[in-house]
């Protein structure tokens, strides 16, 4: 587990992982240096009063502290930024990694799931180095260089004040389970929480219009708690391992005083080394309470580290194949032949053997009851999706076979929801295209009437749209779309719904544009409204994932089936 934490984002660093080492190092062995100092200050200093040596020892006490001190400093910026960079490429190696899973991994992970990924679970990267440097070095080296002094001064009082560890093992080691358990189950609850406010943020006005805000602080209280209970007790788990080493020191220290200070009245030991031996031992507690908190938190960061492991492990389906590619067809010869598809996105089948043929250059459009699969077919084409079944060509190549990125360039898409980013209006039309010519961009802008509101705008195109384009209106949002989609000029229009939040207006404004950039591309629409397909070249209708009928507006009403229906149903209402 740790294997791939090194060499992915450690490793790169080593050298001055190893200068943090060396500093540590420094640091903790100028502890041993302080505890050997006390024997001199007492016993030849202090006992025996040789007055010309006491500036000496206090001068190497004061060198010994101020060199821990520079080496500490030092050692806390190169760790600070080893630690904090090391983080940040985790993060963006996560979100380059889930940028490229497929739509199907979306619907199973929640945002505030990956958000807690990203965020959270990186931090275990970030404590691990931290806590590796300042264990191993401060903590090993003081460590040893305590107990090296507290050895050369007596290697039995050592012994007796170190006797009661060995007992500790077994309690220390279920204690490191339980903490394990416990934080991993902590860090899932810590994704809950995240889940509920995201959640709970984008769907603030049904909230707010359902009066349901009490459900959701409510639904809040149980996950935090849920959390609240977990981490806590992470937290005390953590802290009964330093607990459980002191019960071995206190035992320790009692039999040591005892017997060592027999010694020192029998005259067999000096007071400089019993002091020396007790400050050595005395300052010992702190990194060793360190050290066994360290072996605690090693587990909380194991668990963390997995999950990211996990994260990374997922494989999108959904690539590039390997070369060599099917070339990817020109602008004028973007038919598309859809042959005998089967898709589901769970148990259920959308598409059940699905054909479905529109002819370059033209204008196909797709109607169908709600549910019949219109969407999936855009999904279906985009490679979004891949089919269980059936073959997908475009230009009479096969999509599958196409480079990824070069299909996907073929399709300028507008939706019902189109995501908008918290950018200004020009940098959500630009996307993907920065590089556009002013006129350029203006002359879509009025062909998609963005104009028509952004003109009214104090800062025009540069309004920010707010987050997920929440500053506009769901008609705005469109035209933004439609806008994008004028200025990416790809040889296939996918049109998914596109006018259906607009006014009749603007609808008919709009239209008029869509049907200007309609001209030359092979065009597939979909659209509720029956009246925006009545000038398309070939109608499709779909039900239960399956093309139904074919033909034009008047083939179809004159055919006296699901078309002549719907037709029919759209007039009853009017
Ligand atoms: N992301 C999805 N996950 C699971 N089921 C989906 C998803 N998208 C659509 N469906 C299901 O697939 C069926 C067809 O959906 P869709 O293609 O959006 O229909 P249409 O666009 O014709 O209204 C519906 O029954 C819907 O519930
Ligand atoms: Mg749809």
């Amino acid at each position: 587990m740790a294997g791939w934490l090194w060499r992915d984002f450690i490793r790169k660093r080593a050298w001055w992982l190893a200068v943090a080492l060396v500093l540590m190092t420094i640091e903790g062995a100028m502890l041993g240096a302080f505890s050997f100092l006390i024997q001199p200050l007492f016993d030849d200093v202090l006992i025996a009063g040789r007055a010309e040596l006491v500036v000496w020892v206090g001068l190497a006490m004061a060198a010994v502290i101020l060199l821990r001190g520079a080496a500490r400093l030092s050692n806390r910026i190169i760790t600070a930024h080893l630690a904090k960079k090391t983080r940040a490429e985790m993060q963006e190696h996560v979100l380059a990694h889930l940028l490229r899973l497929d739509l199907g991994f979306y619907q199973n992970h929640s945002p505030g799931h990956l958000i807690e990924r990203v965020q959270g679970d990186s931090q275990a990267v970030h404590a691990l180095l931290r806590g590796l440097i300042t264990g191993v070095g401060r903590d090993g080296a003081s460590l040893i260089g305590l107990l090296a002094v507290a050895l050369y001064m007596d290697w039995l009082w050592t012994l007796i004040a170190v006797i009661g560890i060995p007992m500790l093992v077994m309690p220390m080691l279920a204690l490191q389970r339980r903490i394990r358990a416990k934080s991993a189950q902590a860090r899932r609850n810590a994704a809950e929480v995240s889940n509920r406010l995201d959640e709970v943020f984008h769907g603030i006005s049904t909230i707010q219009l359902t009066g349901t805000e009490a459900r959701e602080s409510g639904r809040f209280h149980q996950v935090v708690e849920k959390h609240r209970r977990a981490a806590t007790r992470t937290v005390i788990a953590q802290d009964a391992a330093p607990t459980v080493m002191d019960v071995a020191a206190a035992l320790g220290f009692a039999m040591v005083i005892t017997y060592g200070g027999m010694q020192i009245i029998d005259g067999d030991r000096t007071v400089g080394q019993f002091m020396a031996f007790f400050t050595a031992i005395t300052l010992m507690f702190e990194p060793v309470r360190k050290l066994s908190a360290l072996a605690a938190q090693w587990q909380n960061i194991l668990a963390s580290a997995e999950r990211v492991y996990e994260l990374l492990q997922i494989q999108p389906h959904i690539t590039s194949p390997a070369p060599p590619h099917a070339p990817v067809p020109g602008r004028a010869a973007c038919d598309i032949d859809i042959r005998g598809v089967h898709f589901a996105y769970g148990r259920e089948p959308v598409l059940r053997g699905l054909d479905l043929r529109a002819e370059a250059g033209q204008t196909t459009a797709i109607v169908g009851p709600s549910g019949a699969g219109k969407t999936t077919v855009f999904a279906l084409l985009a490679r979004m999706v891949r089919p269980q079944e059936g073959q997908v060509l475009i230009g009479g190549q096969d999509t599958a076979q196409m480079d990824l990125a070069a299909l996907r360039g073929l399709f300028s898409v507008v939706s019902q929801d189109t995501a908008l980013f918290d950018d200004s209006i020009r940098d959500n039309i630009l996307m993907g295209r920065p590089d556009v010519p002013d006129a350029e961009l203006r002359a879509a802008c009025e062909a998609a009437h963005v104009t028509e509101f952004t003109d009214q705008l104090p800062e025009g195109l540069d309004t920010r749209a707010g987050p997920r384009g929440s500053a506009l209106s769901g008609g705005q949002r469109q035209r933004v779309a439609i806008a994008r989609a004028i200025l990416r000029d790809a040889p296939i229009l996918l049109l998914d719904e596109a006018t259906s939040a607009l006014d009749a207006r603007s609808e008919a404004l709009v239209q008029a544009a869509l049907e200007r950039l309609a001209k030359g591309r092979t065009t597939l629409v979909i659209a509720h409204r029956l009246a925006t397909v009545r000038k398309a070249d070939r109608i499709l209708v779909m039900d239960h994932g399956q093309v139904v009928e074919t033909g034009t507006h008047a083939e179809l009403l004159a055919l006296g089936a699901h078309f002549a229906r719907l037709h029919a149903l759209q007039f009853a209402d009017g």
